[in-house]
């Protein structure tokens, strides 16, 4: 990102002139990739919010879950110097464009809404550059979840795996019941996200740490990590050939109208239930991926603001920034999007029951340890590692030649990418 610093500053005294020349109307541009049903009935939500306070939504969707088509618009829409009012942005990413110099100061907002005693230290640090806020959290999303279908499972006669050891016989059972095993889509973001709850399941969270957050060159390339591949290669076997390109909504409809039997995916699959109609505990089942009880990789979504010049555009942006820190928003959005408030301190009432047992494991975690940010949803490490790393996660996964042990030592190199 560093090449772009020379262009931005130009782009940016451009956007000044044109700023100078004439007032902007207060249009809160929010780019987003939250397009899948329950994920679209989530940011319907804030549209109304910021509608009932007068100022104009500019939806800026961009299809493509995980981001990465996302983030690919947004860099040139800042290069031309028109960033949006705020977008989806995560984790050490909000480091790398707060170091681009084009991320506005939200300090005043956070100061009057006491964002400090209402986030937990990991998130609240998250969302500050060099102290200050640039950014506010709509969720934590908790990605090392298995969703599955019961009455598939019972039609097949058989129990849902709780560890890896127990899923290929499961597997075997639900495959010969005339069901796919595992429902997936072939995106290489999906293939990341069934890797590190694997990884999580085989290695454990100070494993998963060592290796996915710290990036620690002997854990990369060690038994653990082939054991984890080689599991992951067994886990494949039982997905469909109609995968490739499926997107991961998609996916889970199948395991909703009992076509698979589960998917490994993160809570906002949980948006898909219920903007469906399905009932946690009866229609669908929620559990931690195989041997990951214990811990908790965390994806919080926030929305990064950019500098903006007039003071309407301003004005929208602090009214967008105080909107999604208050209760009513992260109760509405998170109900409809699968996540729990990142705002401490709500009242869980109107949550079901994954929803109250991800709250609880997320404090659980926190003290034991377990609680880690995800790889596969740019929490972990710097964009462009994350992504090297993706890229050889994909390879194997999509490959019937390269074996665990050479996947293992290529993500040991691709670790060294910044
Ligand atoms: C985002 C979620 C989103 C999912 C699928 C994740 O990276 O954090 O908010 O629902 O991708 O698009």
């Amino acid at each position: 990102m560093k090449t772009l610093i020379k262009t931005l500053h130009a782009a940016l005294m451009t956007t000044s002139l044109l700023a100078a020349a004439g007032a902007q109307a207060a249009d809160v541009e929010v780019l987003h990739w939250w397009t899948a049903g329950g994920e679209a009935r989530s940011v319907a939500e804030l549209k109304k919010m910021l509608e009932a306070k007068g100022h104009k939504w500019k939806d800026f969707a961009v299809a493509g879950g995980g981001g990465e088509n996302a983030m690919t618009v947004l860099k040139s829409r800042v290069v031309s110097g028109n960033p949006p009012t705020a977008a989806q942005i995560k984790g050490p990413s909000i480091q790398e464009w707060g170091a681009e110099g084009v991320l506005a100061n939200m300090n005043d907002v956070a100061k009057a809404g006491n964002w400090d005693g209402l986030l937990p230290p990991v998130v609240a640090n998250v969302m500050k550059y060099k102290g200050n806020y640039v950014a506010v959290p709509v969720n934590v999303h908790r990605v090392n979840w298995m969703w599955a279908n019961p009455e598939v499972f019972k039609k097949a006669g058989v129990a849902i795996p709780k560890t890896w050891d127990e899923f290929p016989a499961a597997a075997e059972k639900l495959q010969k019941a005339g069901f796919i095993p595992v429902a997936h889509g072939g995106q290489p973001w999906q293939d990341f996200t069934v890797f590190e709850s694997v990884v999580m399941g085989v290695g454990g969270p100070a494993f998963y740490k060592k290796a996915l957050v710290d990036l620690d060159q002997a854990s990369l390339k060690g038994p653990t990590m082939i054991k984890a591949l080689e599991t992951l290669q067994m886990v494949r076997k039982y997905i469909d050939k109609d995968a490739a390109n499926r997107d991961w909504n998609l996916a889970t409809a199948m395991v909703i109208n009992g076509k698979a039997a589960m998917q490994f995916m993160g809570d906002w699959a949980k948006g898909e239930f219920s903007a469906a109609g399905k009932k946690p505990g009866k229609d669908y089942v929620c559990l931690p991926a195989p041997g990951s009880a214990n811990a908790f990789t965390f994806n919080i979504d926030s929305l990064v603001m950019f500098t903006q010049k007039s003071a309407d555009a301003k004005k929208g942006q602090q009214d967008l920034a105080t909107a999604v820190m208050s209760p009513e928003f992260q109760e509405v959005f998170n109900l409809n999007k699968g996540s729990i408030p990142a705002r401490q301190g709500m009242d869980l009432a109107k949550f079901d029951d994954c929803a109250k047992q991800s709250a609880a494991d997320f404090t659980a975690s926190a003290k034991s340890g377990g609680l880690v940010p995800s790889i596969a949803h740019q929490m972990a490490v710097p964009a462009a590692t994350a992504g090297a790393i993706q890229d050889v996660v994909t390879q194997f996964f999509n490959s019937h030649t390269m074996t665990p042990k050479a996947a293992a030592d290529k993500l040991a190199l691709a670790a060294k990418v910044r």
